[in-house]
């Protein structure tokens, strides 16, 4: 019998050879010049080589003012890091795999001094409730950006958008999940605005709108532009972003209309009921949109891997893919394997090379 995990999917022009791809991940490796240790980036090229479909890039930083969240976070920017993904993009092509570059802008979750221009901006002048465990130190109460703060985040998605596509990705997609800038727009939660960007859903969706719009210009037809979507946060991770399904639907339903290529989901677990329904984050997406879903959230195996397409086109793997580079060979060989735990991810970030 054919697998479907191992059957290709075809987004417009670019094929993935098989389902299952790697999970974007930050790995904090970036000395001043914003381009990733040569080890991190080689990580990315050895899981094309191991059979990926497709491989993300961490998340990318969009500015030199206020969207870094993180140490040692990557930038395309300037040529010098085009030139440094490009070989990246080459090789993973070279191996058979998609490349994506996921790129965010961190609103409110950063910190003072992170950014060089050391300003922590977010739609409404409200931090988290958690502290930052960066800094082990309370979130600081962020500006609420104005329309010229609104103007120079969508010109770093813009000049970043050219950067990406400089390097040879085939594909970019928006970090609207997780809490971030993008994010943070689109739930009431950290978004108290009483203007044109709060309020409604439609509403809070404009600014994420006006910088899809911007970006799209600046990908060509046969590139890929994607959006990743969550009802969670980083901070204050047991909120609920989304009062119910209708009201993440309404959002699926934007996007929809965008010229996008497709939508990915972010779960904790893939296979939890959601919104207090019987169907899962993937399966309440999918009611709403014809667009190709990506899922992700504890898919660690052959058995989790086919569960997950019943209701979604692509799986992303996060842990596993980090943990183990054999991930997708053992997968096909239907092997035993365990599902890794949030303190093993620590590896991350540690300064010895990943196998
Ligand atoms: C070390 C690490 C870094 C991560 N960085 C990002 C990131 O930059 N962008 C993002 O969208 N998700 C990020 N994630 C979340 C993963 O993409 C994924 O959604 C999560 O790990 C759940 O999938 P899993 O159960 O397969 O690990 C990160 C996860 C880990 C473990």
């Amino acid at each position: 019998m054919t697998s479907l995990l191992f059957s290709p999917f075809t987004i417009k022009e670019i094929t993935c050879r098989n389902r299952i791809g790697v999970a974007p991940m930050t790995r904090m490796s970036a000395s001043g010049d914003s381009i990733p240790r040569e080890d991190v980036l080689q990580f990315l090229i050895t899981r094309a080589k191991n059979g990926a479909g497709m491989v993300y890039t961490e998340a990318i930083v969009t500015d030199y003012e206020s969207a870094q969240g993180y140490p040692g976070q990557a930038r395309i920017l300037n040529q010098n890091q085009v030139d440094a993904w490009k070989n990246v993009t080459d090789e993973i092509r070279r191996n058979g795999a998609v490349s994506l570059c996921q790129v965010f802008h961190c609103g409110r979750m950063a910190y003072d001094g992170i950014n060089p221009a050391n300003r922590v901006i977010a739609p409404s002048p409200v931090a988290p409730m958690q502290e930052n465990p960066m800094t082990g130190a309370p979130y600081p109460v962020p500006e609420q950006m104005s329309r010229f703060d609104m103007n120079h985040v969508i010109n770093g998605f813009v000049e970043t958008t050219k950067g990406v596509i400089a390097a040879g990705f085939d594909g970019l997609e928006l970090h609207c999940a997780h809490g971030y800038l993008l994010s943070q727009f689109l739930s009431t939660y950290a978004n108290r605005r009483t203007d044109a960007y709060g309020g409604s859903m439609e509403n809070r969706y404009r600014f994420v709108h006006e910088v899809i719009q911007a970006v799209r210009p600046h990908i060509p037809d046969d590139r890929l532009l994607l959006v990743r979507v969550s009802n969670w946060g980083i901070a204050d991770m047991e909120v609920s972003l989304f009062s119910d399904a209708a009201e993440w639907q309404k959002m699926i339903q934007l996007f929809s209309q965008e010229p996008i290529d497709a939508i990915s989901v972010s779960t904790y677990d893939f296979s939890q009921p959601a919104f207090g329904t019987d169907k899962t984050m993937a399966g309440i997406t999918r009611d709403a949109t014809d667009l190709p879903l990506l899922i992700c959230g504890k898919i660690f195996d052959k058995k989790t891997a086919e569960q997950a397409l019943q209701d979604a086109d692509l799986v992303l793997s996060g842990k596993s893919m980090l943990l183990n580079p054999d991930l997708v060979s053992d997968i096909a060989a239907g092997r035993k394997l365990a599902l890794y735990g949030s303190e093993e991810a620590g590896v991350a970030y540690t300064a010895t090379p990943l196998p």
